[in-house]
C-alpha cells in the first residue's frame, strides 16, 4: 500500500518530470516516479525520437536512472499524464517494473487530480520470469 504522503510525493516528482518529457511527436507527455528503499526518489520522463520505435516510456527512464546509481530495492512507482482517466504503465513497463521492482505499489495519476492505485501483481499477473 501506498501511504498517502508517500503517494503524494512520488506524483509531485512524476509531475515535475513530465515537464521534461520529450513528447511532440505522439503530444503525450509522461512523467513517472519510482522510489528506492532508502527514499531516494527518481524521476523520469517519455523521450521520443525519430526513430519512433526507440521510444522509451517515462517509467523506464526513471528505473534505468535509479539502477544505474546502484539502486536494486524499490517501495513505490507513480505515473503521471494529461489523459482524462489515470492510465496504469504499459505492458513492457510492466515487465521491467516486475522483474526489478517486484511487487510494490503504484499509483497512476492525471494533472487534474484523478488517482488510480495497484499492485505490480494485479498488472502484470503472470509475469515472464527467467
Ligand atoms: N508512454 C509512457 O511514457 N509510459 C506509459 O506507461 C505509456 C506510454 C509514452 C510512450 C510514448 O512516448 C507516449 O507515451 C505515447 O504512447
Amino acid at each position: 500500500m501506498i501511504e498517502p504522503e508517500q503517494g503524494e510525493r512520488l506524483i509531485q516528482v512524476a509531475t515535475a518530470s513530465r515537464r521534461n518529457a520529450v513528447s511532440k511527436r505522439s503530444g503525450f507527455a509522461v512523467g513517472a516516479a519510482i522510489e528506492a528503499e532508502d527514499g531516494t526518489i527518481y524521476g523520469g520522463c517519455n523521450v521520443e525520437n525519430s526513430t519512433y520505435g526507440l521510444t522509451v516510456c517515462a517509467e523506464r527512464v526513471a528505473i534505468w536512472k535509479a539502477l544505474s546509481e546502484g539502486v536494486r530495492r524499490f517501495r513505490a512507482v507513480a505515473v503521471v499524464t494529461g489523459a482524462d482517466e489515470p492510465t496504469p504503465p504499459c505492458g513492457a513497463c510492466r515487465q521491467i517494473l516486475w522483474e526489478f521492482a517486484g511487487d510494490v505499489p503504484v499509483v497512476s495519476a492525471t494533472t487534474d487530480g484523478k488517482r488510480k492505485f495497484y499492485r505490480m501483481s494485479e498488472l502484470l499477473p503472470e509475469p515472464f520470469e527467467f
